[in-house]
């Protein structure tokens, strides 16, 4: 297909998959709003309609709860298709979401937008949704700050793998293994029907992914409760690269809105995270790790998410060349970079979720902070295996880096929005 073709069909999935002023990733295998897909489907939607890419955050906002949390799923639609769906969750809020939040990429995303309009000459038509998601997206960072950093340590602290985004990754084995999933009761995962279950997680996964569910429930989503005492509290790399971005990019915009207090208390969670994050770093492996923070055990597991240093910004000699070591080293060992999981790594599975597939939107996270580093040869490959995955195989949810086979869900909306936004220069 010529490029040409494949901007058309990036775009009339992204028109199919709307379901008016929400994207959902996929239809079938997810049909409701998910939070971090929505952050990158705007970027897509920005390239050919500005007003639509405002609108999917901005209803993703409309779902925030008053303490400034900011769901993972919300269920503005039931869908007997999907489990667990909101009774299991049983969060009791207009509308119904998950208890759960996960990477937070609106800033990010918001700044882009916003950059945009600018160079557009839209600013003046922009300027007021910019001023009411300013509040919001603050109110969700300083919820991360509190209940998701509990002793201040400057990273994120998640406490389900779902809320990291990178739900099946080897990275939470370790830390999931004490959860008791006695209780957890019969239930019919929804998922398996959908996809092969080669791809998605075993049963012994997904009942702890149920155990925490029904822990957080009980505790009638009590943040504070959940943060003190959830059986599941892992520090995540990806998170807390991700946040650390995101806050610089806030920061920015309270400049820019001239909010000298809020860009103040925001600067004070980046200065945090700078001197807090290194704690993430591990020294055997010359890499940027997960820490449990019940054992304090780093995962060990080099994936896709330690190479986000980049992209948060973050600058230190020696352990930027252990990184692009890393880089170089499995860069050599597939065809298309970056896999969720190191290839040497024994538990390296080409199409199992998370421990081996590519996902476009971390690839778009480790590209733009290698282009931000200066690094133009890095980010030139793993922007060049992207779009070619794409090219060769059509918008899949991930591919493998080994021979680009997709797997997952096809027609999602995140990977056609990174084929947007990656080739018009986003
Ligand atoms: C899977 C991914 C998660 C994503 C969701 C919808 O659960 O692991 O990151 O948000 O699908 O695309």
């Amino acid at each position: 297909m010529i490029s040409g073709d494949l901007d058309e069909a990036a775009r009339s999935i992204l028109r199919a998959n709307d379901r008016g002023g929400y994207t959902v990733p996929n239809g079938r295998v997810y049909p409701f709003q998910w939070n971090w897909d929505s952050a990158f489907v705007a970027l897509g939607f920005d390239t050919f309609d500005r007003d639509r890419a405002w609108t999917e955050i901005e209803t993703l906002f409309n779902a925030q709860w008053d303490d400034g949390f900011l769901p993972h799923i919300v269920f503005w639609k039931d869908d007997p298709g999907y489990f667990p769906g909101p009774v299991v969750w049983g969060t009791d809020k207009q509308p119904v979401t998950s208890g759960i939040t996960q990477p937070p990429v609106a800033a990010t995303s918001i700044r882009k937008l916003w950059e945009s309009a600018k160079a557009a000459g839209e600013a003046e038509a922009y300027r007021h949704r910019l001023d009411a998601l300013f509040p919001k997206l603050l109110a969700w960072h300083r919820w991360f700050a509190t209940y998701r950093d509990p002793d201040q340590r400057g990273v994120v602290v998640a406490t389900h793998p779902w809320e990291t985004g990178r739900d099946n990754s080897p990275e939470w084995d370790a830390p999931g293994e004490p959860i008791d999933v006695s209780g957890v009761g019969d239930y019919v995962r929804r998922d398996t029907s959908h996809l092969d279950s080669k791809m998605r997680p075993t049963k012994l996964e997904y009942d702890r992914y149920l155990a925490l569910v029904q822990f957080g429930r009980s505790t009638g989503w009590d943040h504070a409760r959940i943060a003190a005492e959830n059986p599941f509290r892992v520090a995540d790399v990806g998170m807390s690269m991700i946040l650390l971005r995101a806050n610089r990019d806030l920061a920015a915009l309270a400049d820019e809105l001239r909010n000298p207090d809020a860009a103040a208390e925001i600067r004070g969670w980046v200065a945090r995270a700078e001197q807090g994050i290194g704690w993430l770093w591990n020294d055997e492996v010359g890499a940027w790790c997960s820490r449990d923070l019940l054992t304090g055990r780093s995962s060990g597991f080099i994936t896709s998410a330690s190479f986000l240093s980049f992209y948060a910004g973050l600058h230190d000699a020696e352990r930027d060349v252990a990184t692009l070591a890393n880089f170089d080293r499995i860069a050599g060992m597939v065809e298309f970079v970056m896999p969720s999981l190191d290839p040497a790594d024994p538990g390296f599975q080409m199409i199992r979720y998370w421990r081996g597939p590519v996902w476009a939107v971390v690839n778009y996270m480790i590209g733009t902070g290698l282009a931000e580093f200066g690094d133009e040869g890095r980010a030139g490959r793993v922007r060049a295996d992207t779009l070619e995955l794409m090219r060769r195989n059509g918008f899949y949810e991930a591919y493998s880096p080994i021979d680009g086979t997709g797997s997952g869900g096809d027609d999602f909306s995140w990977t056609a929005a990174i084929w947007l936004a990656w080739s018009k220069g986003h």
